[in-house]
């Protein structure tokens, strides 16, 4: 992976945060659904924060609120059903929650902006990408479509489009899934955002091509000191670019730590079982371990600590009490009752 590879043509690099200032902050972030079948607690006082040049990898099983969270980030939930009864989002340390429709928008694309899962999707299927990537400067920028069309080659050269200069003009579904992705990832550039949110974006893909978007993904992210959340349910995936972990479970993260100290020694059981899930490659033919049970209705979540049901380290205070996230050691939390025998055991 080369970093810090300035090429030629494009934006220039930003320096560091030099306050060291988280660029994105949630604090307690509640965030439910009112549907007819009664209120989904999808988030549950989330806390996180990631600075500029950081990458924050989102952890959980399917259900457990990594794409809620983000989305309500993003400014993109639909309110209704979503509400959010209860929390802060700081941008630069600016609460968006209590911003105007119109402040939000100025952010939404040009300081933050977000890679979605499904590029296909994602993508108006009747316009080239050229017109697509094009649009980010004729719409916010004013441009003249000559000089959008230049910067929508620079941008595909730059995400590693072979011939970007034949290609501008081709339409989504002449691409592979892979070329497809790093179109999202030069439209999710376009502005220079400061943070880029990207859920779940290469779980689409063939094994290899997904190695090679996170990739580029990591190298863009360093050569722009941007911050980036990272969002999967795949620990396997993050090991090599996250700096740090959050996992989720049942709408709360449940352990945070930086992302070597997390595969050492997790100290949560949920964490645990996440790990002992990842196949390995020098252990072929071993049973992979799977963590029993299923995820919990988020209608009705077990009383105590969520993962009650399913944990092998269970005891009766599980079921009753809920675990605050304890500190593990600076800059690493877990809401687990027996945190400490889980770290030693
Ligand atoms: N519009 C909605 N109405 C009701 N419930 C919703 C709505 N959107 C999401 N939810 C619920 O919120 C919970 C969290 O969903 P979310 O999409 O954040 O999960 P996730 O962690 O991103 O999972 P995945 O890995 O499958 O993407 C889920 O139980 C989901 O069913
Ligand atoms: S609090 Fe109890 S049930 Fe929850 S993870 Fe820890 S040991 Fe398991
Ligand atoms: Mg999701």
């Amino acid at each position: 992976m080369t970093s810090n590879s300035k090429t030629s043509g494009g934006p220039a690099p930003r320096p560091a945060d030099e306050h060291g200032a988280p660029l994105l902050e949630v604090r307690d972030l509640h965030v439910e659904f009112h549907t007819r079948d009664g209120v989904v607690k999808a988030v549950n006082g989330v806390n996180y924060s990631v600075a500029a040049g950081e990458t924050l990898a989102v952890l959980g099983e399917s259900g457990s609120g990594k794409s809620v969270t983000a989305q309500a980030v993003m400014g993109i939930l639909d309110m209704p059903p979503a509400k959010i009864p209860q929390g802060e989002i700081l941008f630069r340390g600016q609460d968006m929650l209590k911003m105007s429709g119109e402040a939000r928008r100025k952010i939404r694309g040009a300081k933050i902006a977000m890679i979605f899962q499904d590029a296909l999707s994602s993508l108006n299927p009747v316009l080239s990408v050229g017109y697509q990537l094009g649009e980010m400067f004729r719409v916010h920028q004013g441009m003249s479509k000559k000089d959008a069309t230049a910067k929508a080659i620079e941008l595909m050269d730059r995400v590693k489009i072979p011939a970007a200069k034949n290609r501008v003009h081709d339409f989504p579904h002449q691409f592979s899934g892979g070329m497809r992705q790093r179109i999202m990832i030069a439209m999710a550039l376009a502005l220079e955002p400061d943070l880029i949110i990207a859920d779940e974006p290469t779980t689409a893909l063939d094994v290899t091509v997904q190695a090679q978007v996170m990739d580029l993904l990591a190298e863009l992210q360093r050569e722009f000191t941007m911050g980036l959340i990272l969002i999967t349910h795949d620990l396997g995936v993050v090991a090599d670019v996250a700096d740090k972990i959050a996992v989720m479970y049942a709408g709360r993260i449940v352990e945070t730590a930086p992302v070597h100290e997390l595969y050492k020694n997790p100290a949560h059981p949920y964490t645990r079982g996440l790990l002992d899930s990842i196949p390995r490659l020098d252990q072929k033919g071993q049973e992979l371990y799977a963590i029993k049970g299923l995820p919990p209705n988020l209608l009705n979540v077990p009383q105590g600590c969520a993962f009650n049901p399913r944990c092998p380290k269970a005891q009766d205070i599980c079921r009753t009490e809920l675990p605050p996230l304890a500190e593990v050691a600076p800059g690493r939390q877990s809401a687990c009752h027996f945190w400490k025998e889980t770290v030693n055991g």
